[in-house]
């Protein structure tokens, strides 16, 4: 049966490919993350997520093992498992796709396609109903840092998805990653005091029952050479990287870094 849920509490690296590459590209990534992988020898566990564009979610599926700690994310989800819905995919289509995870609220769709929180809410719930590993994003943009609104934009991104969770997720086991909108794509990443404190805004907003099982990435221009800072830290679960996961060797020598990082 394929693997479909991500293991509880582990460590946790996804690298979000965007919208980047053909189905024959993604395969040739996969193959060269396999391959650096499989040189560094036996890591310390944790689970590895790729989140590809839709169409390349088939082709990647036939080159993975379902039991292997490397699998498939998606980058958006429905909130209708089916539907008069053009354009879009519903969990369960993503899960008959191979997919154990998937992102919700990216800023770049909260953005560019007017996402709302009731919204990454109601995503949320789908893809818990489906099965799924919901992979939330939050953070706050530069002009609410520089108003000091952090804290304040966090705590309401995750309230409404907290507030709009159904009755039977209200314990369910959510991954929240922090990806400070003025970090991504800027080679400007936040310093490991910051996601920390992202971090624990984000669990005290939680309820208790949410909290005991909640994990925290950070993300935004995280590297090969920066991840250890975020994953040495046992409050930070593991990391969303976008432009580092491009290259397969590369996003495989971030990945050994970080598994490593949070080994130690
Ligand atoms: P970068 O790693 O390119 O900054 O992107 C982060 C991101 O948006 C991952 O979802």
């Amino acid at each position: 049966l394929p693997k479909t849920t991500v293991s509880p509490g582990g460590a946790l690296i996804a690298g979000n490919w965007k919208m980047h590459k053909l189905s024959s590209e993604a395969v040739e990534t996969l193959r060269q993350l396999q391959s650096c992988l499989a040189e560094a020898g036996p890591l310390p566990a944790g689970d590895v997520l790729i989140c590809p564009p839709f169409t390349a979610l088939w082709a990647l599926r036939a080159s993975l093992d379902p039991s292997g700690p490397l699998g498939l994310a998606a980058q958006d989800v429905h909130w209708q498992d089916q539907g008069a819905y053009t354009g879009e995919v519903s969990a369960p289509m993503l899960v008959d796709a191979g997919c154990r995870a998937v992102l919700i609220g990216h800023s770049e769709r909260r953005a560019q396609a007017g996402e709302t929180d009731s919204q990454v809410a109601a995503k949320t719930n789908a893809a818990l109903d489906a099965g799924l590993m919901p992979i939330i994003c939050v953070g706050e943009t530069l002009e609410q840092r520089q108003a000091g609104e952090t804290d304040l934009t966090l705590k309401a991104q995750v309230k409404a998805v907290v507030d709009g969770l159904a009755d039977q997720h209200r314990s369910a086991e959510l991954v929240l990653a922090y990806e400070p909108v003025w970090a991504i794509g800027t080679g400007q990443a936040a310093v490991g005091a910051d996601a920390l404190a992202a971090a624990a805004t984000i669990r005290a907003t939680l309820p208790p029952q949410l909290a005991a099982k909640a994990r925290v990435l950070y993300g935004g221009s995280v590297k090969a050479t920066n991840v250890a800072e975020f994953m040495r830290h046992p409050q930070i679960a593991g990391v969303l990287v976008g432009g580092a996961s491009l290259e397969g060797r590369e996003f495989g020598r971030l990945v050994i870094s970080g598994l490593k990082a949070k080994s130690r």
